[in-house]
C-alpha cells in the first residue's frame, strides 16, 4: 500500500488522524438509535450486507452510518492493513516475536501449496481411507474400530468442531476426542478394546503436560492387554518428530506439523486427521476448498467489500469506541454448538495482548472476551442480560437457510428465533410502547405505569447475522476461515501479534512445579501464601 505511512514514522494508533475522526464521530452517536436509522433508510439492510463464499453477512444492525464505514476504512488504509493482509497470505514472517510466518492459508492452497504440505495431505488421505476401509489392523490382526484423538487447545478444538458439525455419527471407525486428563479418559477406555483401537497423539510441541499424561495412560492401557506389541496402535501429529519417535511412534505414522502454523490455526494441517477419518478425505478436501474460497475473497476483495476486514473494523468500533468488553457468538444450526469454543481460543489467544509488535504498551483496549453457545438454548439462559442488562454486548448470530441433509422443517423455528432476537436487540421496546401494550392488554393506568420500566427493552444493541445456505464442509470451511481472517485483520489494525501466546506459558510452568507438591509429605512453602495454603489444605483432605 503506497499511501500508508511507514510503520516507523506512523503516529500511535490512538493519535492517528482517522482515530481522532472516529472519536469525534462517536460523539454523534450519543442520541442516535438504530431503530430510527432503519426507519430513515429503507435500503439499510441491503447497503450494510455482503454476500461471499456462499454466505450472507448482514451487519446493518451495527451502530454505523455510511460515514462510520468511510472513517473505519480510512483507518484501515492509514494503518497499512491491506499490505499486512498481503504479507500474511504470502507467508511472510508476520509472527514477529517468534520470527515465523503464519501461513495456515498454505495448508488449503491445493496444488499451489508447498510440496511437503501436499505430500502430507496425500499421506493423511491414504491413512484415512485405509482406516475407513478396515484395512488398518491392530496387533492381533483385528481392524481398527475406534480412533481416540488425544490433544488439547488447537490440537483438539478444530477437529472436534468439524467432526461434530459434519460427521457426528461416524462409525467406520468411531472417532473419540480426549483433552482433559482423568475421568473422561478412564471412562472412554473402559468402553474400548485395545486390540481394535488406534490412539492418535495430537500435539505440536509433543510436550503439553495434559496430553503427555493422557498418552502415558493410553500406552499403559494398551500394554496391559497387548503386551509390548502396541506400536501399531499409535500414531502422532506433531512438529516435534524426535519426541514422537522417542515415545515409540513408528515414523511412518507420524504426520508432521510445521512451526509456521499456530495451534489455533492448525485445523487445516494434520491436526485435522481425526476429522478426516470421521468425515472422509473428500469431505475434508471440501472443507479446505471452502476456506480457500474465503482466502481468495480476503486477498482480492476491495476493502469496502472485504468481509473479514469489515467485521474486524466493526469489532474495533464496538470495542474501542463503545467499550464492548465481550462478544457473544450464538449459533442457530445443529452442529455449530462447539463453534464458540473454537472461536474462544482463536480470538482470545490471538487478540488477548497488551503490547504492540514493537513492544510498546497499547493505549486502547484489545481483544474482547468471547463467549456463546447454541442460541436457542441461550435464549433461556442469558439473553435476559443481553436485552435488559446495562451493557451492550455485540452478538454474532450464525444460522443456515436450511439444515442438512434434508430440511425437516425444524430449521424454520431456529431461523425465526435467530432473526427475532437480533431484531429485538436492535429495535428494543420503549417504555411508552410497553405502557401502551399493557393498557391495551387491560392493565390499569397505575399498573401499566408501574410495570413499563421493567418490561421495556433499550435496544440499540449491535449484532451481525451470518447466514449460510446450509452446513456443509465447504460452507464450514469458509465460515472458519472468515473468523481467522477477521481475527488477523483486527490484530493488524491494532498492530499486535496474533500468533504468539506467551501469556499461557507462565501458568503452565508453575503448574508443572505444583504437581509433585501434592504427593510430597513436606508442607508446601515455596509459593505465595494462598497457593501454599490451598496445596496444604488439599493434602489434609486426601483420602
Ligand atoms: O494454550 C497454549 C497452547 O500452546 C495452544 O496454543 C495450543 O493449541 C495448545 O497449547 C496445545 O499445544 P500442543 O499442540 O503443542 O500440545
Amino acid at each position: 500500500m503506497s499511501d500508508a505511512p511507514d510503520r516507523k514514522t506512523r503516529p500511535a494508533l490512538t493519535r492517528s488522524p482517522s482515530w481522532r475522526a472516529l472519536a469525534a464521530h462517536r460523539r454523534t452517536w450519543n442520541d442516535r438509535h438504530l431503530r430510527d436509522l432503519f426507519d430513515a433508510e429503507p435500503r439499510r439492510a441491503e447497503i450494510f450486507s455482503l454476500e461471499t463464499c456462499g454466505l450472507l453477512a448482514d451487519y446493518s444492525k451495527n451502530r454505523i452510518t455510511g460515514d462510520t464505514m468511510t472513517l473505519l476504512l480510512t483507518l484501515a488504509q492509514e494503518r497499512g492493513v491491506p499490505a499486512r493482509i498481503a504479507a500474511l497470505l504470502e507467508g511472510k514472517r508476520v509472527n514477529a516475536t517468534e520470527k515465523r510466518a503464519a501461513w495456515h492459508t498454505a495448508l488449503r492452497a491445493g496444488n499451489r501449496a508447498p510440496k511437503d504440505v501436499q505430500r502430507n495431505l496425500s499421506k493423511m488421505r491414504a491413512y484415512a481411507l485405509a482406516l475407513r476401509a478396515g484395512e488398518i489392523r491392530g496387533a492381533t490382526g483385528m481392524p481398527v474400530r475406534d480412533v481416540v484423538s488425544i490433544g488439547i487447545g488447537g490440537s483438539a478444538l478444530g477437529p472436534v468442531l468439524v467432526t461434530a458439525a459434519i460427521a457426528p455419527d461416524a462409525d467406520q471407525p468411531r472417532v473419540h476426542f480426549i483433552s482433559t486428563p482423568g475421568a473422561p479418559m478412564t471412562r472412554l477406555l473402559k468402553k474400548l478394546d485395545p486390540a481394535t483401537t488406534l490412539i492418535i497423539l495430537q500435539s505440536k510441541s509433543f510436550g503439553t503436560q495434559e496430553t503427555m499424561l493422557n498418552a502415558a495412560v493410553a500406552k499403559r492401557w494398551a500394554e496391559a492387554t497387548l503386551g509390548e506389541n502396541t506400536n501399531v496402535h499409535f500414531a502422532a501429529v506433531t512438529a516435534n518428530i524426535a519426541a514422537a519417535e522417542k515415545f515409540g511412534i513408528d515414523p511412518e505414522r507420524i504426520f508432521p506439523m510445521w512451526d509456521w502454523v499456530g495451534g489455533r490455526y492448525s485445523l487445516w494441517s494434520a491436526v485435522g486427521l481425526p476429522a478426516m477419518i470421521a468425515m472422509g478425505p473428500q469431505a475434508f478436501d471440501e472443507l479446505l476448498a471452502g476456506a480457500a474460497a474465503m482466502d481468495a475473497h480476503f486477498s482480492s476483495a476491495a476493502p469496502a467489500a472485504n468481509l473479514p476486514l469489515i467485521l474486524a473494523l466493526l469489532d474495533l468500533w464496538n470495542i474501542n469506541f463503545f467499550d464492548a468488553a465481550a462478544n457473544a457468538v450464538m449459533t442457530y444450526a445443529a452442529g455449530l454448538d462447539l463453534l464458540p469454543a473454537w472461536l474462544q481460543q482463536l480470538e482470545m489467544e490471538s487478540l488477548g495482548k497488551n503490547v504492540t509488535l514493537r513492544g510498546k504498551p497499547l493505549r486502547h483496549e484489545s481483544g474482547a472476551v468471547l463467549w456463546g453457545g447454541a442460541g436457542i438454548e441461550a435464549q433461556h439462559a442469558c439473553f435476559q442480560q443481553l436485552h435488559q442488562g446495562t451493557r451492550a454486548v455485540p452478538v454474532d448470530f450464525i444460522t443456515c437457510c436450511c439444515n442438512t441433509p434434508s430440511d425437516d422443517g425444524t430449521q424454520a423455528i431456529l431461523l425465526a428465533n435467530c432473526f427475532a432476537q437480533s431484531a429485538m436487540l436492535m429495535r428494543g421496546v420503549s417504555a411508552a410502547e410497553t405502557e401502551q401494550a399493557l393498557l391495551a392488554g387491560g392493565a390499569s393506568a397505575r399498573e401499566a405505569a408501574r410495570l413499563a420500566p421493567h418490561q421495556a427493552l433499550p435496544g440499540n444493541r449491535p449484532s451481525n447475522t451470518l447466514l449460510l445456505q446450509s452446513l456443509t464442509p465447504h460452507s464450514l470451511g469458509a465460515l472458519l476461515a472468515l473468523y481467522e481472517h477477521r481475527t488477523c485483520a483486527l490484530a493488524a489494525l491494532w498492530d499486535i501479534n496474533a500468533f504468539d501466546q506467551y501469556g499461557v506459558e507462565h501458568g503452565k510452568k508453575l503448574a508443572g512445579s505444583l504437581v509433585p507438591e501434592f504427593s510430597s509429605a513436606a508442607t508446601a512453602t515455596a509459593h505465595d501464601a494462598s497457593t501454599n495454603r490451598l496445596v496444604n489444605y488439599v493434602k489434609t483432605k486426601k483420602p
